[in-house]
């Protein structure tokens, strides 16, 4: 399936880790769709090596850079502008990790360091991000900047720990920065929720598989995949959606608005 939709256009994709990312699928989908791209990632991930694969595959060229880091975002930017050949058109941050979450530490017992640090990696590198790409005037107008979300910024998940937090500062980071990027720029700036899904970092979440039949269970769609992820923002970085901003988007087979599914009360009927 390929439209073409994204021809002449011109972007960066965050967190490609391995061939499971969502990023990764990201990339592929964008490549197909005729974007493109420079990909990037925290050097440490790059020492992993599976990066390189995407970027042969996909024809890009990969600059590392720590999201956290703003001398590193402006850095990336200016170089992915010269590589590129001009101002960019989309934007993926596709970036979370809670040390909490890694370490095991119950959300009643955390330790504020890490607490800290996730929130730095998994919320306000967004607004650092954006923050650079404002100040560069590196959007072109109508351009589409997207981060990855989840569920558990509107609705209790117990073992989505110090994450949850997260995901809601990120979320009303969007809806902050895209009302500047709105108004100032013609950009729109957007945050997908997607399904419980089996890449690295959701398997850092504990009984994820559980949880996967779960939410399974109660999607009346069924989970959505990794590739299904990629295809939502490929239609959000095209012209397809040229005045949907300040959204939290869910892809996630309709489980957000389910109370609960027959089948899970059916298995929890003892009469
Ligand atoms: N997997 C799920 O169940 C799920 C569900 C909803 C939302 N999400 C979100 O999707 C996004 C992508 O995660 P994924 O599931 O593809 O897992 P993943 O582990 O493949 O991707 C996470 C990426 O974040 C990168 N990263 C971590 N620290 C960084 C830093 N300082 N600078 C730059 N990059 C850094 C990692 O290197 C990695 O590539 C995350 O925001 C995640 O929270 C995941």
């Amino acid at each position: 399936m390929s439209h073409n939709i994204l021809v002449g256009k011109r972007g960066i994709i965050f967190g490609a880790l391995d061939d499971q990312s969502i990023a990764w699928k990201t990339a592929e989908s964008v490549k197909k769709e005729g974007g493109k791209f420079v990909l990037t990632n925290a050097p440490v991930a790059m020492r992993m090596g599976a990066i390189n694969e995407l970027a042969k595959k996909t024809g890009s060229i990969i600059i590392p850079a720590d999201a956290t880091e703003v001398e590193d975002l402006e850095k990336l930017i200016d170089k992915s502008m010269d590589q590129l050949g001009g101002k960019l058109d989309f934007v993926l941050h596709s970036i979370g990790m809670s040390v909490n979450v890694r370490k095991g530490r119950h959300y009643t017992d955390l330790n504020y360091d890490w607490m800290k640090k996730g929130w730095d990696v998994s919320s306000v590198s967004f607004h650092k991000l954006m923050q650079v790409l404002y100040k560069k005037d590196a959007m072109n107008a109508w351009g589409s900047i997207v981060a990855l979300s989840y569920v558990a910024a509107q609705r209790t998940f117990p073992n989505y720990n110090d994450m949850a937090d997260n995901k809601a500062y990120l979320e009303s980071i969007a809806r902050s920065f895209g009302y500047f990027f709105g108004k100032d720029k013609h950009v729109r700036v957007n945050t997908i929720s997607q399904s419980p899904t089996p890449t690295t970092a959701g398997k850092g979440v504990k009984g994820l598989d559980a949880f996967l039949n779960y939410a399974e269970q109660t999607a009346p769609l069924g989970n959505a995949t990794a590739e299904d992820c990629a295809n939502y923002t490929v239609m959000m970085f095209s012209d397809y959606t040229k005045r949907v901003t300040l959204q939290n988007l869910y892809n996630d087979g309709g489980f957000s608005n389910v109370g609960v599914s027959q089948e899970i009360i059916e298995a929890l009927d003892n009469s």
